[in-house]
């Protein structure tokens, strides 16, 4: 008999962007998989048990999951942010595409969540208002000439780029690299934001222009927003600076 299999995202951290729905499969799974820390952010009941793994180590978890669901478990498997953005519900399918039939009846319930950009965007304005995109800076699972590419392509084409995973122990120059490769596409007064930790306690956010974009002010709990040559700052007087896209376009890059 197959189970069920919830694919769920805790949002960025703080407890009160996680979703009703979210936290009403928490509540109905009986098993959970997921990365220590993320695991960390749910109460869950003596009844529930919980089996972490290490980040990166998606694929097997996926599988583990999938194995307790094909038994008949209700099983939950737990990202942070957004489980469908650079995370664990494309392993789940991943497993699914090359795994036994079998895994096909799971009855599969994969949940949105806030995701990382969504959650920086909205602390210093709207820099997502007009089109945007979102680009992984690990090339663990992509070539680095991949990412030169989109990134390229993106600035040319006018878009907000968000980046996720910019800088690691393991990748150390590649958000510098990036910041070097947009220079020559973009204009050095462009907006850079560095949102680190959003919505939780050791959150940092700061907002620098290309020119000067420093990459040693990320790290792996950043997400960085590059803005197009239409993003704006407004300064105000002892407040935060705010920086918006807006909704229209005047017909600059990439057109
Ligand atoms: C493997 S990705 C997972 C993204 C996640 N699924 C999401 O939707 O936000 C991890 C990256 O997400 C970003 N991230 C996750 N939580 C964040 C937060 N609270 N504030 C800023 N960036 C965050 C960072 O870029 C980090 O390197």
């Amino acid at each position: 008999m197959s189970g069920r299999l919830f694919v769920i995202g805790t949002g960025p951290g703080n407890p009160d962007q996680m979703t009703p729905e979210a936290l009403a499969a928490v509540s109905e799974a009986t098993v959970f998989f997921g990365y220590g820390p993320y695991l960390d952010r749910l109460s869950l009941r003596p009844d529930q048990t919980r089996q972490a793994s290490d980040n990166r180590e998606e694929l097997d978890r996926a599988g583990a999951a999938l194995r307790a669901a094909s038994k008949g478990s209700v099983v939950c498997v737990v990202s942070g942010g957004d489980p469908g953005v650079f995370a664990m519900a494309a392993a789940v399918c991943e497993a699914i595409d090359n795994g036994p039939d079998e895994w096909r009846d799971i009855d599969l319930v994969i949940l949105p969540g806030i995701t990382a950009m969504l959650a920086v965007a909205a602390r210093v304005g709207a820099p997502l208002g007009h089109d945007f995109c979102a680009i992984s800076l690990s090339d663990n699972l992509k070539p680095w000439a991949t990412i030169e590419k989109r990134l390229r392509a993106a600035a040319e084409g006018g878009f907000v780029i968000a980046l996720y995973n910019p800088i690691s122990k393991a990748r150390p120059w590649q958000l510098g690299k990036a910041f070097e490769l947009l220079r020559g596409h973009l204009p050095e007064t462009v907006p850079v934001i560095f949102g680190r930790a959003a919505g939780r306690p050791d959150e940092r956010i700061s907002v620098q222009p290309l020119g000067a974009a420093d990459a040693a002010t990320a790290d792996m709990a950043t997400c960085v927003i590059i803005g197009s040559v239409e993003t704006r700052v407004i300064g105000r007087n002892g407040k935060a600076d705010i920086v918006y896209t807006p909704r229209f376009s005047l017909g600059g890059a990439g057109d």
